[in-house]
C-alpha cells in the first residue's frame, strides 16, 4: 500500500511517499481503509522535532485518519468492520491507505456527516469543547479566542455564544481570516500579525476587561494581555504554543493580579478530548459545527500538505485523500 513515511526530523521534504506493508490488526485493534487524513497542527510540530517521534525512523507518519472499518483483530469489536469512523493512532501510522489504530479510538461518524468533515472538524470540535466547559462561562463575559479562524480557535468561535459567552473578540492573521472569524461568531476581530496586537486589544476594550482568554499564541504576548483581563476573575485557559512557547507568565504576575492560568494540556486532559469526540462529530451532524476544509489533495503530497500549513496559508483543514 502507499503510505507517507517520516524519513528524518526536518522540513516537510522529510515526508516522502513511499510503498510499504499493509498493517494487520493485534488485539483490540481494528484497520480502517483511509478515505480522508486531517493535517494536524501539532503534526507538523513532530515532524520538524520540537517534540519527540519517541520511535526510530524510518516510520510511517500521522495521528489520526477517517475511512472504513475494514478489519478487526481478535478479541476485537467486530461488529465495527464496515463502519465508518475516525481513529487515533498511537501517534504514527494514518498517513496510509489502511491504517491500524486502537478499536477504543474509533468514533463513529454519525449519518449526515461526510467523512472528509469528520476528518476535518474531530481534533477541532473535541479541543474546543472541554476548553468551553473548563471555561465555566457565567453568560455575561467577555471572552478572547486567540487564532479564531482555523483549527481549534475556529470551533471555540462557533461554540463560545452558545456556551455562556456573551461578547466574543477573537484575533486572526490578515483580513480573509479575519472575515472568516467574524462569520464564525466573533463580535470583533484583532489583526494578531501586529507584534502589538495585545496594545490594540485594550484600545478596543476601552475600560472594559476580558474575563476568559483561550491561549493558542502563548510566548510573550500572554504577559500583554494579563492588564486587559478582570482581575480576581479572569482566567487565562493555555493549550497551545503557536509561537513556539506556553504563555511566559508567572506567579508573580497572576497573583497581584488575581487572575488565574488554567493549564489545558497532557495525558489527564487528552483523556477530557478523546471523551468529547463523538459529541464533536454529533455537534457536526446537527448542524451546530462546521467543519472547515480548505483543500483536498493527494495523499502523495503530503510535504505539499505541510508546506502550506508551515507557511500559514490554509483557511481551514487540509484533507490528504489516497488515490486522488
Ligand atoms: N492542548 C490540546 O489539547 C491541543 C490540541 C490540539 C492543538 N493544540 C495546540 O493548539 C494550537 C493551535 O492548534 P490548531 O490545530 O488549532 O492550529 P490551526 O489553527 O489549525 O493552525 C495554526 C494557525 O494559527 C495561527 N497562528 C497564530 N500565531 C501563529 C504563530 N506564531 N505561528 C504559527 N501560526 C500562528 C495561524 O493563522 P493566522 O494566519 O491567522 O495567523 C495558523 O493558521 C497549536 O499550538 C497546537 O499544537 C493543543
Amino acid at each position: 500500500m502507499q503510505a507517507i513515511v517520516m524519513t528524518a526530523v526536518g522540513g516537510p521534504e522529510v515526508l516522502v511517499p513511499r510503498d510499504v506493508a499493509a498493517p494487520r490488526p493485534g488485539p483490540g485493534e481494528i484497520v480502517v481503509r483511509a478515505e480522508a487524513i486531517p493535517v494536524l497542527y501539532p503534526e507538523t510540530r513532530l515532524r520538524a522535532g520540537e517534540f519527540s517521534i519517541g520511535v526510530e525512523l524510518p516510520a510511517v507518519f500521522g495521528f489520526q485518519a477517517a475511512g472504513v472499518v475494514v478489519e478487526a483483530g481478535v478479541e476485537t469489536a467486530a461488529a465495527l468492520v464496515g463502519q465508518r469512523v475516525v481513529v487515533n493512532t498511537m501517534g504514527l501510522g494514518a498517513y496510509a491507505e489502511l491504517v491500524c489504530a486502537p478499536a477504543a479510538s474509533a468514533t463513529l461518524i454519525p449519518d449526515g456527516l461526510t467523512t472528509a468533515d469528520a476528518a476535518a472538524v474531530l481534533m477541532s470540535g473535541s479541543v474546543a469543547l472541554p476548553l468551553l466547559a473548563r471555561a465555566r462561562l457565567t453568560g455575561t463575559e467577555t471572552v478572547l479566542i486567540e487564532a479564531a479562524a482555523t483549527g481549534v480557535g475556529s470551533a471555540l468561535t462557533q461554540l463560545a455564544k452558545g456556551s455562556g459567552a456573551a461578547r466574543v473578540i477573537a484575533t486572526a492573521g490578515g483580513p480573509e481570516k479575519a472575515a472568516l472569524a467574524r462569520k464564525l461568531g466573533a463580535d470583533e476581530v484583532i489583526d494578531h500579525r501586529d507584534p502589538h496586537w495585545p496594545d490594540r486589544l485594550r484600545e478596543q476594550l476601552g475600560g472594559a476587561t476580558v474575563d476568559v482568554v483561550f491561549d493558542s499564541i502563548g510566548g510573550t504576548t500572554a504577559h500583554g494581555l494579563l492588564d486587559a483581563m478582570t482581575p480576581l476573575h479572569g482566567r487565562m485557559l493555555g493549550y497551545g504554543f503557536l509561537s513556539g512557547a506556553p504563555a511566559q507568565v508567572s506567579a508573580t504576575d497572576l497573583i497581584p493580579r488575581g487572575l488565574t492560568l488554567i493549564g489545558c494540556a497532557g495525558p489527564a486532559w487528552l483523556g477530557t478530548v478523546a471523551a468529547a469526540r463523538g459529541e464533536a462529530l454529533g455537534r457536526a451532524a446537527a448542524g451546530h459545527l462546521a467543519p472547515l476544509i480548505d483543500s483536498v489533495l493527494p495523499l502523495d503530497q503530503a510535504s505539499r500538505a505541510h508546506r502550506l500549513v508551515d507557511d500559514r496559508v490554509p483557511v481551514g483543514r487540509v484533507i490528504l485523500r489516497p488515490e486522488l
